[in-house]
């Protein structure tokens, strides 16, 4: 069998049910923390930074349009995400759902590329942190020079990475631009070579921290934070509504301009993908499998459940900025805020609200990203794809500590040194791939397993996992050709490690071998 070795699903339960004990992970997660989990990973640089430049440069209006499509795509996906972990719990998420239903190979291939959403993904939206962050510290007077909030790296073309100049306002210290050709107009602006992002690595230091002294209590922060930036995208939403110019919104999806994905219907697909990153999170909710007290009932409730308020969110949202001001005038990093500013005085008190909620908002995706992680690392080095030492669970706090705090440190290396363009497609095409591959899984098992009871049952299959797999695969081809590329070389990276290291170590495989 070798590569192709499944794990059974009678075997996984059976991992799942024994947990007990000091060395395993702590049931303490309910319905709610599950949810609010969800949500923490969901809302963050994608509302607040993508839709703007989506909009402006591919959607206008129609960028609503796009947030329902992408979210037609992950909802479909999410009903197959349900099934799994309500049926299979374990902290490997997609990466078990793939050891059971196409082997181990497909499965080293998931969680490897998993690395991609979520090790990337937190650096990714801690860079995104550090650019709002500053803005507001530089707001209350405590200036972090510019060379400590930017990367040292750029990248030239498409792959050469070289030493970044950064482009910035010294009035404000504002970045406006960070490229290694930076055509910076130096009569206004200054010019500067980048060092290290510090906020972006202070930033993955302390939620390391916190997911280290257990996940109670990073749950518990979770909670707070979501609160305030649900708060404050409500009140976006509620009073923007007040003041929407519906002339905005005409027409509402602007002709195409004769090149595919500027504006028209092409448009609209090509900003579903780009904002498919705000959607990003929900199957994180899944590697909590292990740490929920319920997770037959409460996995599908915590997954489904924070993508549906979240569409729901989105479309509002993108109708509130679009209408606030013209789509042409949203293509900033702030675009809430720019939107919220075209309301005129009788908003201006919300303006540095929306700060906080951004600052709060994109620290929760980080720590949430930061607790799916390890939690992967942790059930791979259980089946002896990872060294041993990766599965290792702290005595007191009850959380996967070592792998916590492995994947804190490179995070925060290439948080810290790498511009935030290099990594955010990388990561929508590593979680495109991962969403495809389990609805695949979901038809397998259906056909092969068909008997095994599956507490949460995926509707109408197999409509809604080939839905997925179209939607996801439409997204994942509209994406740059480099993003291709990396993802590529990625997974070939991986597979060498696999064959290198996991084939020789697998517990499936020396069990086989021996019997
Ligand atoms: N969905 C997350 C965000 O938008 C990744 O920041």
């Amino acid at each position: 069998m070798g590569i192709w070795s499944k794990k059974s699903v009678a075997s996984l339960q059976a991992e799942a049910a024994g947990e007990e004990g000091t060395h395993s992970l702590k049931r303490v997660l309910g319905a709610l923390n599950l949810t609010t989990l969800g949500i923490g990973a969901i809302i963050g640089a994608g509302i607040f930074v993508l839709t703007g430049t989506a909009a402006a440069q591919y959607a206008g209006p129609a960028i609503v349009y796009s947030f329902i499509v992408a979210g037609l795509g992950c909802l479909f996906a999410g009903l197959c995400y349900a099934e799994f972990a309500a049926m299979i719990p374990i902290a490997g998420s997609a990466y078990t759902y793939g050891y059971a239903t196409l082997g181990e190979l497909t499965a080293w291939i998931i969680g490897w590329d998993l690395i991609l959403e979520y090790l990337f993904g937190a650096a990714t939206v801690a860079v995104g942190w550090s650019g709002y962050f500053s803005a507001f510290m530089n707001e209350l007077g405590f200036r972090i020079p510019v060379q400590f909030t930017s990367a040292p790296l750029g990248i030239e073309g498409t792959h050469t990475l070289v030493a970044s100049q950064i482009c910035f306002d010294p009035a404000t210290n504002q970045v406006i631009k960070v490229a290694t050709d930076a055509v910076c107009d130096t009569s206004r602006y200054s010019v500067a070579g980048g060092v290290i992002n510090v906020p972006a690595m202070f930033l993955v230091g302390l939620m390391t921290f916190l997911l280290v002294l257990g996940i109670k209590e990073s749950a518990r922060f979770n909670n707070v934070i979501v609160v305030v930036k649900m708060a404050i995208v409500l009140l976006v939403i509620g009073f923007g509504f007040m003041y929407v110019n519906s002339d905005n919104w005409h027409p509402f999806v602007p002709e195409n301009t004769g090149t595919y994905g500027q504006f028209g219907w092409s448009g609209i697909v090509r900003g579903a993908a780009v904002v498919f990153f705000a959607y990003i999170g929900f199957d994180a909710v899944s590697t909590a499998a292990q740490e929920a007290k319920n997770p037959q009932r409460d996995m599908p409730i915590g997954i489904l459940g924070s993508l549906a308020i979240c569409t729901v969110l989105y479309i509002l949202m993108a109708l509130v900025m679009t209408g606030l001001t013209s789509y042409r005038n949203l293509d900033v990093p702030h675009p809430v805020f720019v939107a919220i500013d075209a309301a005129g005085p009788a908003l201006s008190w919300l303006t540095p609200i929306i700060n906080i909620g951004a600052i709060a908002g994109l620290a929760s995706v980080v720590l949430v990203m930061l607790m799916a992680q390890p939690r992967i690392f942790y059930t791979m080095s259980r089946d002896g794809l990872l060294p041993p030492v990766f599965g290792k669970i702290h005595p007191k706090f009850r959380t996967p500590y070592i792998t916590t705090i492995l994947t804190g440190a490179v995070c925060a290396v290439i948080a810290g040194l790498f511009p935030i363009g290099l990594l955010g497609e990388l990561v929508s095409i590593g979680t495109l791939l991962a969403f495809v591959i389990v609805s695949a899984g979901i038809i397998v098992l259906r056909r092969k397993s068909p008997d095994i009871p599956r507490p949460f049952r995926t509707p109408l299959v197999p409509l809604v996992p080939i839905l997925a797999i179209l939607i996801c695969g439409y997204m994942m081809y509209s994406l740059p050709s480099d993003t291709w590329i990396r993802l590529i070389v990625w997974l070939i990276l991986g597979l060498l490690i696999y064959f290198l290291y996991g084939k020789a170590h697998s517990r499936i495989g020396s069990a086989e071998a021996s019997g």
